[in-house]
């Protein structure tokens, strides 16, 4: 995703070419060509394809795995092939970290234990959790979700986590509640991206109420069996499959009842590109590329791109008028 922050050509100080180093005497062909030769091995070198303990160990979190596998839900299935493990650790969009795929890279400061999350704004019963009372608290289930991200590349992954309505029934909104706000964590010592401001920091994002009362909305703690590792969002996140990926915020710390429309991180960068409502669709195009298609995380197989991500018997209705 490209919000268009910041031009190719404007760079930081920190990039301009120091005096004089400009200035420096230029070195021989063959200086130059060793040069080049010892840069590209340095850059194969870190470019390496990890093994899998070494994506496994990159993403490990310390917590309680006692509650997992949970058992699977009949309910939902992927009607495709589902993804590698490998695949969907490997290829990540974490932008606290960096807007390259590779977020395993750039993972090693992020520490999420000990974590906890509030359920706070217009309710009755708001309410702080720690991860443990999380996975208590709510009994676990795994579910088989398509994931469609905006850029066009999809997943089948199998989340462990509970419906996102049962901890908003435990909050007991008021009337006035319309909207659930969700916020990120703001730690910019951990994820180094938050230090640039040309970003709206923390991540956030936003569903009505009745979305997020929708039994398909869900609050993800674990995948394949385990708990979430951290490029995929540890330790706690939102799935919503029948919107485009960036919805699915990661690593939540505040859950906000409210009566206002939250203004959202993408749409807040570049509302042209990237709606509030976010319902995935093929008959709307992106500005810069056609949502016709999709295509598979590792098998790289294309397919059309269903409305709703195929969700429509579950959501349809939402967005029915009147
Ligand atoms: N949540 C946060 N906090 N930061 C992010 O950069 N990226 C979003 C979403 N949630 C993002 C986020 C996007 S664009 C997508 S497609 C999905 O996470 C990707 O989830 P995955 O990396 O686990 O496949």
């Amino acid at each position: 995703m490209n919000g268009f922050v910041r031009r190719p050509w404007d760079l930081p100080q920190s990039l301009h070419t120091p005096l004089e180093v400009f200035r420096a005497p230029r070195p021989s062909r063959r200086e130059f060509l060793l040069e080049m030769s010892a840069s590209a091995l340095l850059l194969a070198g870190c470019q390496k394809a990890p093994t899998d303990q070494e994506l496994t160990a990159a993403g490990a979190v310390a917590i309680d795995t006692s509650k997992y596998p949970a058992s699977r839900s009949t309910r939902f299935e992927y009607g495709r092939t589902e993804s590698i493990k490998r695949d969907t650790e490997q290829f990540a969009n974490f932008y606290e970290f960096t807007s390259s795929k590779e977020v395993f890279r750039h993972i090693s400061g992020f520490n999420p234990t000990p974590w906890s999350f509030e359920v706070t704004g217009l309710c009755k019963n708001p309410r702080t959790y720690d991860l443990d009372q999380i996975v208590s608290t709510f009994p676990l289930e795994e579910r088989a979700y398509r994931h469609r991200c905006v850029e066009t590349w999809a997943m089948c992954v199998p989340w462990t986590g509970f419906a996102l309505r049962d901890l908003i029934t435990a909050a007991d909104p008021l009337p006035t509640a319309k909207y659930v706000r969700f916020e990120t964590f703001m730690r910019p010592a951990e994820a180094r991206q938050q230090l640039d401001s040309n970003y709206p920091w923390p991540y956030q994002e936003g569903l009505t109420l009745a979305e997020a009362t929708n039994e398909l909305a869900f609050i993800a703690t674990g995948i394949y069996g385990a708990p979430l590792p951290k490029q995929n969002g540890a330790p706690v996140r939102l799935v919503v499959p029948w919107k485009y990926g960036f919805k699915s915020i990661k690593s939540i710390v505040k859950i906000e009842l409210t009566d206002k429309q939250p203004s959202t991180f993408w749409n807040s960068l570049n509302p042209h590109e990237y709606s509030f409502e976010a319902n995935v669709d093929p008959a709307v195009p992106h500005p810069r590329w056609s949502q016709q298609y999709e295509w598979m995380l590792g098998s790289r197989e294309n397919f059309d791109t269903v409305k709703y991500n195929g969700y429509g018997e579950w959501v349809a209705r939402l967005y029915e008028p009147g």
